[in-house]
């Protein structure tokens, strides 16, 4: 049976890296490309395999009940890689509907789908569903996500998170669909949407404009390279088992306050500015509406049961990661231009 693998939201951050890598790791795959191509969806992250012989962009959503189907039809899936979501925090306060229809709804779509389209014969086949370590909610000073935490999300983002994540495990055990889960923690790297913490303050330590710390920048994030995700998921894929879920981190927490000074002094030097220039640009203002405290993760499951380990430090990827946005600023240009405007201003001016 060949192999052709159905990747959702492939034009966002992460989905482009992983259509990247199994595009040209995997010439062997057909990879198709399912997005519907949202204010975070970017063709442009995906220029150089667009014209691969084994990759197809298909422009649509995952609700799509009608195309999804023909897709199967079409393509003969025996896997899919679910990345398409919903996925910044911060709107998903504003506009929750839209993370219920997307990551719940879609999910749902997309195993019934799957369920149908597979139910003469499940050999071979494989749901793979990419969520994130928020359904776990909000750690104190100490201790780390496993895989047994219990699920408390505490924002409407996370909380269709978990909705999705409860859905493809009953799809498993009620249908025996083959599923495999994955819960990683914050991703940094090239082509991340500048409105997430990283991007936002490398492109306004750029433009010499204001960097929004929320409350007092004391909560802490787990980073993880993006390129380090995706080889975590091409592992667990080929390698993980049937039904498990793993959890995926870096074990590299910062404070926020901590993460944007480490930004600014590496792009000092790197712009040849004045040690300390760019941290004046800091700016505490008002907390997002229920804040996670802090996130980590332990990712010793998959260490010990497929050998993973994150193959950079953080000061490297942060550098790597600046590198590429001073590199790319076509890119950037393009991504906050139009509505990215009215969305800053929604966000940071009206706080
Ligand atoms: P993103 O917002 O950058 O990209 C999401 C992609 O999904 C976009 O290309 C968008 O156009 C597409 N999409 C949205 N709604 C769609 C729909 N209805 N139909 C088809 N396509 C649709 O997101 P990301 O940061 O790359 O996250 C990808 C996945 O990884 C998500 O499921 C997210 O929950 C999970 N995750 C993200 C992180 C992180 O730090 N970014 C960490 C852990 C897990
Ligand atoms: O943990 C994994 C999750 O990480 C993913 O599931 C989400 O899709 C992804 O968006 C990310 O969620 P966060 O809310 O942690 O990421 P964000 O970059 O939005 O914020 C990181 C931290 O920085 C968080 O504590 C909020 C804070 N922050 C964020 C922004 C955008 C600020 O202080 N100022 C800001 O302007």
């Amino acid at each position: 049976m060949a192999t052709s693998i159905l990747i959702t939201g492939g034009a966002g951050f992460i989905g482009s890296h992983l259509t990247r890598l199994f595009v040209t790791k995997y010439p062997d795959y057909n990879i198709v490309n399912l997005d519907k191509l949202t204010y975070a969806g970017n063709l442009e992250n995906l220029k150089d395999v667009e014209d691969s012989p084994n990759y197809t962009f298909v422009k649509g959503d995952i609700t799509d009940l009608q195309l999804l189907k023909e897709l199967f039809e079409t393509h003969r899936f025996t896997g899919i890689l679910h990345c398409a979501a919903e996925s910044h925090v911060d709107r998903s306060i504003t506009d929750p509907l839209s993370f219920v229809t997307t990551n719940v709804v879609g999910t749902a779509s997309l195993l019934q789908t799957a369920k149908e389209c597979w139910k003469n014969d499940l050999e071979g086949k494989l749901f793979y569903h990419i969520s994130t370590d928020e359904v776990y909610g909000s750690l104190g000073e100490t201790g780390y996500f496993t895989e047994e935490t219990p699920y408390d999300p505490r924002s409407p983002y996370s909380a269709s998170k978990a909705s999705s994540d409860h859905l493809a495990r009953a799809f498993f055990h009620t249908y025996h669909l083959p599923v495999k889960i994955s819960n990683c923690s914050n991703n940094y790297g090239p082509f991340h949407f500048p409105e997430k913490l990283i991007p936002l303050c490398i492109h306004n330590i750029i433009n010499n404009k204001p960097l929004p710390i929320y409350g007092k920048g004391e909560n802490i994030r787990d980073w993880l390279y993006v390129e380090d995700h995706v080889r975590a998921i091409d592992l667990i894929y080929h390698e993980g088992k049937i039904g498990e879920t793993y959890n995926i981190g870096g074990h590299n927490e910062w404070t926020n306050i901590d993460l944007v000074k480490e930004l600014c002094r590496q792009m000092d030097t790197k712009l040849g500015r004045e040690a300390g220039e760019s941290e004046k640009q800091i700016t505490y203002v008002k907390d997002r509406a229920g804040h996670d405290l802090r996130y980590a993760i332990d990712a010793s499951k998959l260490k010990d049961e497929l050998g993973w380990l994150p193959s950079l430090q953080f000061e490297e990827g942060i550098s790597k990661t600046i590198d590429w946005y001073l590199n790319n600023t076509e890119w950037l240009n393009h991504v906050t231009s139009g509505n990215y405007q009215h969305y800053y201003e929604q966000q940071y001016h009206k706080r």
